[in-house]
Protein backbone atom coordinates (compact mmCIF):
# COMPACT_ATOMS: atom_id res chain seq x y z
CA UNK A 1 0.00 0.00 0.00
CA UNK A 2 2.51 2.82 -0.89
CA UNK A 3 0.49 5.84 -1.13
CA UNK A 4 -1.59 5.01 2.39
CA UNK A 5 1.74 3.83 4.13
CA UNK A 6 0.28 2.80 8.10
CA UNK A 7 -2.70 5.24 7.27
CA UNK A 8 -5.26 2.33 7.72
CA UNK A 9 -3.65 1.13 10.87
CA UNK A 10 -2.66 4.65 12.21
CA UNK A 11 -7.13 5.39 11.36
CA UNK A 12 -8.18 2.24 12.85
CA UNK A 13 -6.08 1.83 16.26
CA UNK A 14 -3.51 4.78 16.86
CA UNK A 15 -2.63 3.86 19.97
CA UNK A 16 -2.23 0.15 19.36
CA UNK A 17 -0.40 0.63 16.67
CA UNK A 18 2.34 2.85 18.26
CA UNK A 19 2.25 0.63 21.50
CA UNK A 20 2.71 -2.68 19.30
CA UNK A 21 5.34 -0.75 17.29
CA UNK A 22 7.35 0.01 19.94
CA UNK A 23 7.69 -3.44 21.07
CA UNK A 24 8.51 -4.11 18.23
CA UNK A 25 11.40 -2.08 17.65
CA UNK A 26 12.28 -0.44 20.42
CA UNK A 27 11.63 3.39 21.05
CA UNK A 28 12.91 4.84 18.08
CA UNK A 29 11.14 3.69 15.07
CA UNK A 30 9.36 5.47 11.02
CA UNK A 31 6.06 4.67 10.36
CA UNK A 32 4.66 6.26 7.17
CA UNK A 33 1.17 8.70 6.23
CA UNK A 34 1.16 8.62 2.91
CA UNK A 35 4.68 8.73 1.51
CA UNK A 36 5.59 11.11 4.08
CA UNK A 37 7.82 9.37 6.70
CA UNK A 38 7.42 9.59 10.67
CA UNK A 39 10.21 9.31 12.77
CA UNK A 40 8.33 8.40 16.47
CA UNK A 41 10.55 8.56 19.18
CA UNK A 42 9.54 7.39 23.04
CA UNK A 43 12.66 7.69 25.11
CA UNK A 44 12.59 10.34 27.51
CA UNK A 45 16.15 11.72 26.53
CA UNK A 46 15.30 11.64 22.98
CA UNK A 47 12.12 13.38 23.21
CA UNK A 48 13.65 16.02 25.76
CA UNK A 49 16.91 16.87 22.98
CA UNK A 50 14.36 17.22 20.37
CA UNK A 51 12.00 19.14 22.47
CA UNK A 52 14.50 22.03 23.66
CA UNK A 53 16.67 22.39 20.16
CA UNK A 54 16.54 24.90 17.87
CA UNK A 55 16.73 22.02 14.72
CA UNK A 56 13.22 21.43 14.93
CA UNK A 57 9.66 23.50 14.24
CA UNK A 58 5.99 23.07 14.09
CA UNK A 59 6.03 24.28 10.46
CA UNK A 60 6.10 21.90 7.46
CA UNK A 61 5.02 19.05 9.40
CA UNK A 62 1.73 17.72 7.70
CA UNK A 63 -0.41 17.78 11.01
CA UNK A 64 0.56 21.52 11.57
CA UNK A 65 -0.21 22.25 7.75
CA UNK A 66 -3.64 21.55 8.70
CA UNK A 67 -3.74 22.87 11.90
CA UNK A 68 -2.47 26.41 10.52
CA UNK A 69 -5.78 26.56 8.51
CA UNK A 70 -7.69 27.42 11.74
CA UNK A 71 -4.84 28.50 14.44
CA UNK A 72 -3.30 31.33 11.18
CA UNK A 73 -0.70 32.97 12.64
CA UNK A 74 -1.35 32.54 16.54
CA UNK A 75 1.03 31.69 18.92
CA UNK A 76 0.69 27.73 19.00
CA UNK A 77 1.70 27.62 14.85
CA UNK A 78 3.77 30.44 14.51
CA UNK A 79 7.56 30.47 14.16
CA UNK A 80 10.99 32.03 15.18
CA UNK A 81 10.72 35.52 15.46
CA UNK A 82 7.25 36.08 15.25
CA UNK A 83 6.50 33.35 17.61
CA UNK A 84 8.89 34.83 20.15
CA UNK A 85 7.49 38.59 20.09
CA UNK A 86 3.87 36.63 20.35
CA UNK A 87 4.57 34.59 22.99
CA UNK A 88 5.93 37.69 25.32
CA UNK A 89 2.83 39.83 24.15
CA UNK A 90 0.81 36.60 25.73
CA UNK A 91 2.96 35.72 28.24
CA UNK A 92 2.17 38.32 30.94
CA UNK A 93 -1.83 37.36 30.99
CA UNK A 94 -0.74 34.05 32.37
CA UNK A 95 1.83 35.11 34.80
CA UNK A 96 1.54 34.18 38.48
CA UNK A 97 -0.51 37.15 39.87
CA UNK A 98 -2.55 37.19 36.84
CA UNK A 99 -3.48 33.33 37.85
CA UNK A 100 -4.21 34.62 41.05
CA UNK A 101 -6.27 37.08 40.12
CA UNK A 102 -8.39 34.62 38.02
CA UNK A 103 -9.23 32.89 40.85
CA UNK A 104 -12.51 34.54 41.99
CA UNK A 105 -14.07 34.55 38.09
CA UNK A 106 -13.19 30.70 37.83
CA UNK A 107 -15.31 30.19 41.22
CA UNK A 108 -17.71 32.23 40.42
CA UNK A 109 -17.87 30.23 37.03
CA UNK A 110 -18.02 26.96 39.02
CA UNK A 111 -20.62 27.80 41.33
CA UNK A 112 -22.68 29.04 38.36
CA UNK A 113 -22.46 25.50 36.54
CA UNK A 114 -21.96 23.53 39.19
CA UNK A 115 -24.52 24.51 41.74
CA UNK A 116 -27.64 21.85 41.14
CA UNK A 117 -26.34 19.05 39.46
CA UNK A 118 -29.43 16.94 38.21
CA UNK A 119 -30.15 13.86 39.65
CA UNK A 120 -29.86 11.80 36.53
CA UNK A 121 -27.28 10.97 34.73
CA UNK A 122 -25.10 13.32 32.63
CA UNK A 123 -22.77 13.90 29.88
CA UNK A 124 -20.03 15.08 32.05
CA UNK A 125 -17.43 15.93 29.17
CA UNK A 126 -20.62 18.17 27.52
CA UNK A 127 -20.97 19.78 31.16
CA UNK A 128 -16.48 19.89 31.57
CA UNK A 129 -16.90 21.80 28.09
CA UNK A 130 -19.18 24.20 28.76
CA UNK A 131 -17.73 25.29 31.76
CA UNK A 132 -14.11 24.94 30.39
CA UNK A 133 -15.41 27.36 27.74
CA UNK A 134 -17.13 29.93 29.78
CA UNK A 135 -14.11 29.98 32.02
CA UNK A 136 -11.75 31.13 29.11
CA UNK A 137 -13.72 33.72 28.12
CA UNK A 138 -14.37 35.04 31.47
CA UNK A 139 -10.55 35.03 32.59
CA UNK A 140 -8.69 35.77 29.31
CA UNK A 141 -11.72 38.12 27.41
CA UNK A 142 -13.42 39.25 30.13
CA UNK A 143 -17.13 37.96 28.23
CA UNK A 144 -19.38 36.39 29.44
CA UNK A 145 -20.36 33.89 26.18
CA UNK A 146 -22.69 31.39 28.02
CA UNK A 147 -25.60 32.64 25.74
CA UNK A 148 -23.11 30.93 22.78
CA UNK A 149 -21.71 27.95 24.82
CA UNK A 150 -23.54 25.28 22.81
CA UNK A 151 -23.12 26.71 19.26
CA UNK A 152 -19.31 27.25 20.14
CA UNK A 153 -18.94 24.00 21.39
CA UNK A 154 -20.10 22.79 18.60
CA UNK A 155 -18.29 24.02 15.88
CA UNK A 156 -15.36 23.39 18.12
CA UNK A 157 -15.97 20.00 17.54
CA UNK A 158 -16.35 19.80 13.93
CA UNK A 159 -13.45 21.61 13.41
CA UNK A 160 -11.69 18.86 15.21
CA UNK A 161 -13.12 16.27 13.58
CA UNK A 162 -12.98 17.70 10.25
CA UNK A 163 -8.57 18.24 11.05
CA UNK A 164 -8.51 14.66 12.46
CA UNK A 165 -9.88 13.35 9.61
CA UNK A 166 -7.36 15.76 7.07
CA UNK A 167 -4.76 14.76 8.83
CA UNK A 168 -5.10 11.20 8.94
CA UNK A 169 -5.89 11.63 4.95
CA UNK A 170 -2.96 10.39 3.16
CA UNK A 171 -2.96 13.42 0.59
CA UNK A 172 -3.44 17.12 1.36
CA UNK A 173 -6.85 18.62 -0.17
CA UNK A 174 -7.38 22.37 -0.41
CA UNK A 175 -9.35 24.16 1.36
CA UNK A 176 -10.78 25.34 -1.27
CA UNK A 177 -12.09 21.96 -3.03
CA UNK A 178 -15.79 21.05 -1.92
CA UNK A 179 -15.02 17.77 -0.18
CA UNK A 180 -17.83 17.55 3.10
CA UNK A 181 -15.29 18.03 5.64
CA UNK A 182 -14.07 21.26 3.73
CA UNK A 183 -17.71 22.14 3.81
CA UNK A 184 -18.09 21.26 7.40
CA UNK A 185 -14.99 22.94 8.77
CA UNK A 186 -15.41 26.14 6.46
CA UNK A 187 -19.35 26.34 8.35
CA UNK A 188 -17.93 25.76 11.57
CA UNK A 189 -15.05 28.31 10.94
CA UNK A 190 -17.64 31.04 9.88
CA UNK A 191 -19.94 30.36 13.18
CA UNK A 192 -16.84 30.80 15.18
CA UNK A 193 -15.96 34.07 13.69
CA UNK A 194 -19.14 35.32 14.27
CA UNK A 195 -18.25 34.00 18.05
CA UNK A 196 -15.21 36.13 18.02
CA UNK A 197 -17.26 39.01 16.81
CA UNK A 198 -19.18 38.99 19.75
CA UNK A 199 -16.28 39.13 22.10
CA UNK A 200 -14.93 41.89 20.16
CA UNK A 201 -17.81 44.04 20.06
CA UNK A 202 -18.23 43.58 23.93
CA UNK A 203 -15.12 45.19 24.47
CA UNK A 204 -16.34 48.53 22.98
CA UNK A 205 -19.27 49.08 25.26
CA UNK A 206 -17.00 48.71 28.54
CA UNK A 207 -16.43 51.69 30.25
CA UNK A 208 -12.89 50.78 31.55
CA UNK A 209 -10.64 48.41 29.54
CA UNK A 210 -9.70 44.89 31.75
CA UNK A 211 -6.27 44.30 32.38
CA UNK A 212 -6.91 40.48 31.13
CA UNK A 213 -5.26 38.93 27.44
CA UNK A 214 -6.97 40.69 25.38
CA UNK A 215 -6.45 43.67 26.25
CA UNK A 216 -2.74 43.05 25.53
CA UNK A 217 -3.68 41.91 22.34
CA UNK A 218 -5.43 44.88 21.38
CA UNK A 219 -2.85 46.93 22.69
CA UNK A 220 0.05 44.95 20.85
CA UNK A 221 -1.69 44.92 17.74
CA UNK A 222 -4.66 47.21 17.91
CA UNK A 223 -6.37 47.95 14.19
CA UNK A 224 -3.53 47.03 12.55
CA UNK A 225 -3.61 43.21 12.94
CA UNK A 226 -7.31 42.37 13.09
CA UNK A 227 -6.95 38.98 11.74
CA UNK A 228 -3.82 38.31 14.26
CA UNK A 229 -5.84 39.26 17.21
CA UNK A 230 -8.95 36.56 15.87
CA UNK A 231 -6.03 34.01 15.52
CA UNK A 232 -4.79 33.99 18.61
CA UNK A 233 -8.61 33.80 20.64
CA UNK A 234 -9.18 30.19 18.53
CA UNK A 235 -5.98 29.24 19.33
CA UNK A 236 -7.03 29.99 23.37
CA UNK A 237 -10.34 28.48 22.64
CA UNK A 238 -9.15 25.35 20.96
CA UNK A 239 -5.89 25.21 22.90
CA UNK A 240 -7.46 25.79 26.37
CA UNK A 241 -10.87 24.26 26.20
CA UNK A 242 -11.31 20.97 25.66
CA UNK A 243 -8.01 20.04 26.76
CA UNK A 244 -9.20 21.13 30.09
CA UNK A 245 -12.48 19.22 29.89
CA UNK A 246 -10.65 16.45 28.71
CA UNK A 247 -8.89 16.00 31.93
CA UNK A 248 -11.39 16.99 34.22
CA UNK A 249 -13.53 14.74 32.52
CA UNK A 250 -11.16 11.24 32.78
CA UNK A 251 -10.76 12.65 36.58
CA UNK A 252 -14.14 12.50 36.81
CA UNK A 253 -14.30 9.47 35.52
CA UNK A 254 -11.47 7.59 37.15
CA UNK A 255 -13.19 8.93 40.50
CA UNK A 256 -16.37 7.53 40.08
CA UNK A 257 -14.98 3.96 40.24
CA UNK A 258 -13.43 4.55 43.91
CA UNK A 259 -15.51 6.01 46.52
CA UNK A 260 -12.66 5.52 48.99
CA UNK A 261 -10.54 8.04 47.05
CA UNK A 262 -13.21 10.41 47.04
CA UNK A 263 -13.82 10.28 50.48
CA UNK A 264 -10.12 10.94 51.14
CA UNK A 265 -10.32 13.86 48.97
CA UNK A 266 -13.34 14.90 50.38
CA UNK A 267 -11.67 15.17 53.86
CA UNK A 268 -8.74 16.64 52.66
CA UNK A 269 -10.39 19.65 51.36
CA UNK A 270 -12.78 20.10 53.99
CA UNK A 271 -9.31 20.74 56.39
CA UNK A 272 -7.78 22.66 53.57
CA UNK A 273 -11.63 24.91 53.90
CA UNK A 274 -11.14 25.37 57.81
CA UNK A 275 -8.08 27.52 56.60
CA UNK A 276 -8.77 28.74 53.06
CA UNK A 277 -11.46 30.11 51.36
CA UNK A 278 -10.05 29.48 47.60
CA UNK A 279 -7.67 27.21 46.02
CA UNK A 280 -4.26 29.11 44.89
CA UNK A 281 -1.25 28.78 43.13
CA UNK A 282 0.11 29.29 47.39
CA UNK A 283 -1.96 26.75 48.52
CA UNK A 284 -2.30 24.24 46.11
CA UNK A 285 0.73 22.18 48.10
CA UNK A 286 -2.15 21.77 51.12
CA UNK A 287 -4.14 19.77 48.74
CA UNK A 288 -1.20 17.29 48.05
CA UNK A 289 -4.12 14.17 47.11
CA UNK A 290 -6.44 16.38 44.86
CA UNK A 291 -3.21 17.07 43.04
CA UNK A 292 -2.08 13.92 42.84
CA UNK A 293 -4.91 12.87 41.23
CA UNK A 294 -5.25 15.59 38.93
CA UNK A 295 -1.26 14.83 37.85
CA UNK A 296 -1.73 11.00 37.79
CA UNK A 297 -4.79 11.50 35.29
CA UNK A 298 -2.99 13.76 32.86
CA UNK A 299 -0.18 10.71 33.19
CA UNK A 300 -2.68 8.05 31.81
CA UNK A 301 -4.63 10.35 29.60
CA UNK A 302 -2.92 13.06 28.67
CA UNK A 303 -5.10 15.43 26.52
CA UNK A 304 -2.46 16.53 23.85
CA UNK A 305 -1.30 12.61 23.36
CA UNK A 306 0.99 13.49 20.34
CA UNK A 307 3.65 16.20 19.88
CA UNK A 308 5.00 16.65 16.65
CA UNK A 309 8.29 18.46 15.21
CA UNK A 310 9.61 19.03 11.62
CA UNK A 311 13.78 18.85 11.82
CA UNK A 312 14.69 21.91 9.80
CA UNK A 313 18.54 21.13 9.83
CA UNK A 314 20.38 17.88 9.86
CA UNK A 315 20.89 17.09 13.71
CA UNK A 316 22.26 14.43 15.55
CA UNK A 317 20.45 13.44 18.72
CA UNK A 318 21.95 11.16 21.70
CA UNK A 319 23.83 9.58 17.96
CA UNK A 320 20.58 9.46 16.07
CA UNK A 321 21.10 11.46 12.68
CA UNK A 322 17.90 12.78 11.64
CA UNK A 323 17.99 14.83 8.15
CA UNK A 324 16.19 17.83 7.80
CA UNK A 325 13.05 17.30 6.44
CA UNK A 326 12.12 14.81 8.61
CA UNK A 327 8.95 14.39 10.46
CA UNK A 328 9.13 13.98 14.56
CA UNK A 329 6.83 12.65 16.71
CA UNK A 330 6.56 11.80 20.23
CA UNK A 331 3.79 10.97 22.30
CA UNK A 332 3.11 11.91 25.84
CA UNK A 333 0.90 8.42 25.93
CA UNK A 334 3.09 5.97 25.05
CA UNK A 335 5.86 8.00 27.32
CA UNK A 336 3.86 7.95 30.22
CA UNK A 337 2.92 4.59 29.96
CA UNK A 338 6.65 3.28 29.02
CA UNK A 339 6.78 0.20 31.39
CA UNK A 340 10.57 0.76 31.33
CA UNK A 341 9.80 4.04 32.93
CA UNK A 342 6.19 3.50 35.39
CA UNK A 343 5.37 0.85 37.43
CA UNK A 344 2.35 -0.83 36.66
CA UNK A 345 2.23 1.89 33.66
CA UNK A 346 -1.37 0.96 32.98
CA UNK A 347 -2.99 0.97 36.60
CA UNK A 348 -4.15 4.37 38.53
CA UNK A 349 -2.59 5.29 41.70
CA UNK A 350 -3.78 7.95 43.28
CA UNK A 351 -0.39 8.43 45.66
CA UNK A 352 1.75 8.08 42.64
CA UNK A 353 2.45 11.79 42.57
CA UNK A 354 2.90 11.97 46.27
CA UNK A 355 5.89 10.46 46.31
CA UNK A 356 8.45 11.96 44.80
CA UNK A 357 9.55 11.24 41.17
CA UNK A 358 12.76 9.56 39.89
CA UNK A 359 14.87 11.98 37.76
CA UNK A 360 13.88 9.02 34.60
CA UNK A 361 10.13 9.62 35.58
CA UNK A 362 10.37 13.44 35.76
CA UNK A 363 11.52 13.76 32.44
CA UNK A 364 8.86 11.37 31.06
CA UNK A 365 5.77 13.37 32.58
CA UNK A 366 5.28 15.77 29.76
CA UNK A 367 1.42 16.29 29.82
CA UNK A 368 2.23 20.25 28.78
CA UNK A 369 4.82 19.34 26.72
CA UNK A 370 8.52 20.76 27.07
CA UNK A 371 11.01 23.29 26.15
CA UNK A 372 10.32 26.87 24.54
CA UNK A 373 6.79 25.36 22.92
CA UNK A 374 5.82 24.08 26.53
CA UNK A 375 1.62 25.28 27.80
CA UNK A 376 1.42 28.36 28.19
CA UNK A 377 -2.05 28.00 29.96
CA UNK A 378 -0.20 25.20 32.45
CA UNK A 379 -0.86 27.19 35.49
CA UNK A 380 -4.62 28.16 34.42
CA UNK A 381 -5.47 24.64 33.44
CA UNK A 382 -4.18 23.20 36.64
CA UNK A 383 -6.20 25.92 39.05
CA UNK A 384 -8.88 25.77 37.09
CA UNK A 385 -8.87 21.87 37.22
CA UNK A 386 -8.68 21.79 40.71
CA UNK A 387 -11.16 24.04 41.57
CA UNK A 388 -13.92 22.09 39.51
CA UNK A 389 -12.81 19.13 40.95
CA UNK A 390 -13.17 20.22 44.69
CA UNK A 391 -16.22 22.10 43.99
CA UNK A 392 -18.05 19.08 42.77
CA UNK A 393 -16.38 16.60 45.48
CA UNK A 394 -16.77 18.61 48.19
CA UNK A 395 -20.75 18.58 47.43
CA UNK A 396 -21.26 15.67 45.57
CA UNK A 397 -20.75 12.13 45.58
CA UNK A 398 -20.09 10.91 41.99
CA UNK A 399 -21.04 7.80 40.25
CA UNK A 400 -21.26 5.91 37.77
CA UNK A 401 -25.24 3.66 37.16
CA UNK A 402 -23.81 1.77 34.58
CA UNK A 403 -19.97 1.61 35.51
CA UNK A 404 -18.44 0.57 32.11
CA UNK A 405 -15.30 0.49 31.34
CA UNK A 406 -14.18 3.25 28.56
CA UNK A 407 -11.14 3.35 26.68
CA UNK A 408 -9.28 7.00 24.95
CA UNK A 409 -9.51 7.74 21.60
CA UNK A 410 -7.14 9.97 19.82
CA UNK A 411 -8.81 12.45 18.12
CA UNK A 412 -6.94 16.17 17.96
CA UNK A 413 -7.07 15.73 21.85
CA UNK A 414 -7.40 12.05 23.47
CA UNK A 415 -11.24 11.82 24.33
CA UNK A 416 -13.44 9.11 26.26
CA UNK A 417 -14.33 6.15 23.18
CA UNK A 418 -17.78 6.22 24.64
CA UNK A 419 -19.86 9.05 26.36
CA UNK A 420 -19.35 9.41 29.73
CA UNK A 421 -22.23 9.61 32.07
CA UNK A 422 -21.96 10.28 35.76
CA UNK A 423 -24.58 10.93 38.35
CA UNK A 424 -24.48 13.26 41.18
CA UNK A 425 -25.62 12.50 44.36
CA UNK A 426 -25.36 15.58 47.03
CA UNK A 427 -23.78 15.29 50.09
CA UNK A 428 -25.67 15.09 53.35
C1 LIG B 1 -5.04 20.12 30.93
C2 LIG B 1 -5.02 21.10 30.05
C3 LIG B 1 -3.93 21.33 29.04
C4 LIG B 1 -3.01 20.45 28.53
C5 LIG B 1 -2.82 18.99 28.85
C6 LIG B 1 -2.19 21.19 27.59
C7 LIG B 1 -1.12 20.67 26.90
C8 LIG B 1 -0.31 21.38 26.04
C9 LIG B 1 0.88 20.86 25.39
C10 LIG B 1 1.42 19.45 25.52
C11 LIG B 1 1.41 21.86 24.65
C12 LIG B 1 2.71 21.80 23.83
C13 LIG B 1 2.45 21.33 22.42
C14 LIG B 1 3.71 21.19 21.59
O1 LIG B 1 4.82 21.27 22.11
O2 LIG B 1 3.58 21.02 20.39
C15 LIG B 1 0.55 23.01 24.80
C16 LIG B 1 0.75 24.22 24.18
C17 LIG B 1 -0.11 25.28 24.29
N1 LIG B 1 -1.17 25.41 25.17
FE1 LIG B 1 -1.83 23.99 26.44
N2 LIG B 1 -2.64 22.49 27.54
C18 LIG B 1 -3.69 22.61 28.42
C19 LIG B 1 -4.40 23.76 28.73
C20 LIG B 1 -4.18 24.97 28.13
C21 LIG B 1 -4.88 26.21 28.47
C22 LIG B 1 -5.91 26.36 29.60
C23 LIG B 1 -4.45 27.15 27.58
C24 LIG B 1 -4.85 28.60 27.47
C25 LIG B 1 -6.01 29.07 27.74
C26 LIG B 1 -3.46 26.54 26.72
C27 LIG B 1 -2.80 27.17 25.69
C28 LIG B 1 -1.73 26.64 25.00
C29 LIG B 1 -1.03 27.35 23.95
C30 LIG B 1 -1.35 28.74 23.43
C31 LIG B 1 0.00 26.50 23.51
C32 LIG B 1 1.05 26.81 22.43
C33 LIG B 1 2.26 27.44 23.10
C34 LIG B 1 3.39 27.81 22.12
O3 LIG B 1 3.51 27.15 21.08
O4 LIG B 1 4.14 28.71 22.45
N3 LIG B 1 -3.33 25.22 27.09
N4 LIG B 1 -0.48 22.71 25.67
Amino acid sequence: MPFIGHAYALKKDVLGFLGSQTSKHGDRFVYYVGIEPHLFLNDPLDVESVLTSTCFAKTGARAYRNLKLVLGEGVATSEGETWKLQRKTLQPAFHYSSIEAMVDRIVLKSSLFLANMPEYAIDIKQKMLEITMSIISSVLMSTDIDNHIKKTIEALSTIQICLTKRILYPLDIPLWVPTLTNLSLKRALNTFDEIIQVILANRNFLEEAPKDMLQLLIETYGNSNKSLIKDQIITMFIAGHETTANALTWALYTLSRDFELQEQLFNEYNEFSREFEYITIKNISRLPILKSVFNETLRLYPPVWMIIRYCIQDVDINGLTIPKGTTVTMSPYTLQRNPKIWENPDQFSSIRFKNPLSDFQKKSYIPFGLGPRQCIGKDLAQIESLIVLSKLLSNYVVFSENNTLIEPEPKVTLQPKKTVYLNFKRRA
